[in-house]
């Protein structure tokens, strides 16, 4: 298997592919399309997933809105399209950060009878970045190794969650690159199995060793002294470094700061959020009750079962030894620039 045989989109044909991460690791299916609306429900059900790769669907999405729409309706539905993508998943600020640089982009040129072509080169300008702040992230990154280590990961973050090659899965594949990983631990990440269904699949065609393990072993597994760092994503970084991420990540710090293991996260610039001083006041996606009650297709638990389903947690900036970012480093305490 190599490196280049999947992607998470692609713009081709005025039209964005999608490969359907809901079918992973079965079925590598790609879903072509020009609508919108399809883009939104595919954030929706996490077809496409990952803060950066949402941010760019949703770039891709408002461009696609406005293709050969009659310029009197233009504006109508370009701001639907605004509206409804905002709407998909509230967590990850990539999608607003991506959104507001095209409704920028969008109010700057809308008299300029090619807005499309405008918006299009704007989403593709903003994929581009995506897949540069990866690959810094990567090599940035790779200086936290200063042996070869073994790594513990949760949910996915590789070429799947991004349009490159991913942030905190990147910062691993570029470390082993230059034979400074031995073995990468993944989390299945309940309840959707993020690391189960996709870190492993990526692993796999990276020729990467690793062992799945329940999100409940990693205390163990940080017991027994097998494990020399912990790295993940964000999807949403305040100024102080309060970082929400997938549901489980919080867990994982503390029980970093229990074990003296360096904990850290990787990601874009993008995913800093400049108007918020703390992680209190970031939006927490919860999620249908059916993803906890139900393990692909089948229930188990009793019916009329109540759940409490947040996607994401906030770890508190403290128990954070570095945020990777494609600009540098950064160690706490942190002072992100507004
Ligand atoms: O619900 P998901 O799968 O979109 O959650 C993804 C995560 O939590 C990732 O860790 C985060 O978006 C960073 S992806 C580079």
């Amino acid at each position: 298997m190599t490196m280049n045989d999947y992607f998470s989109l692609k713009f081709e044909d005025e039209n964005l592919i999608i490969l359907d991460q809901t079918k992973l690791p079965e079925e590598e299916t790609y879903i072509k399309t020009d609508s919108y609306e399809l883009i939104a429900r595919a954030i929706e059900k996490l077809e496409i997933r990952g803060a950066p790769a949402i941010g760019v669907a949703a770039a891709y999405a408002l461009a696609l809105s406005v293709k050969n729409i009659n310029s009197a309706q233009v504006e109508e539905i370009f701001f639907k399209a605004v509206e409804r993508l905002k709407s998909t998943r509230p967590t990850a600020v990539n999608l607003f950060f991506a959104i507001n640089k095209m409704v920028e982009v969008y109010n700057a040129n809308k008299n300029s009878g090619n807005i499309y072509e405008i918006l299009i080169r704007e989403a593709k300008d903003f994929h581009s970045e995506d897949i540069d702040k990866c690959d810094k992230i990567g090599e940035i990154g790779s200086k936290i190794f200063t042996k070869k280590s073994n790594v513990l990961t949760h949910c996915n973050t590789g070429k799947l969650a991004t349009a490159g090659n991913g942030t905190a899965f990147n910062v691993i594949r570029t470390a082993f690159k230059k034979g400074l990983v031995n073995f990468v631990y993944v989390d299945e990440t309940r309840p959707l199995l993020q690391g189960a269904r996709l870190t492993t699949f990526e692993l796999m065609k990276n020729n990467i060793p690793f062992a799945l393990q329940c999100d409940s072993a990693a205390a163990y597994l940080m017991q027994k002294q097998l494990v020399d760092l912990v790295i993940v994503g964000a999807d949403r970084i305040a100024l102080n470094g309060d970082t929400a991420n997938k549901i489980g990540t919080y867990n994982l710090a503390v029980l970093c700061f229990q074990h003296n293991i360096p904990f850290y996260v990787a990601a874009p610039t993008t995913t800093i959020d400049r108007s918020l001083p703390t992680g209190n006041d970031i939006e927490i996606e919860f999620r249908s009750e059916n993803e906890i009650v139900n393990l692909y297709g089948k229930k188990i638990a009793p019916d009329n079962t109540k759940t409490f389903a947040p996607a994401f947690d906030v770890t508190p900036a403290h128990l954070i030894k570095g945020i990777i970012t494609d600009e540098n480093i950064y160690f706490f305490p942190y002072n992100f620039m507004q």
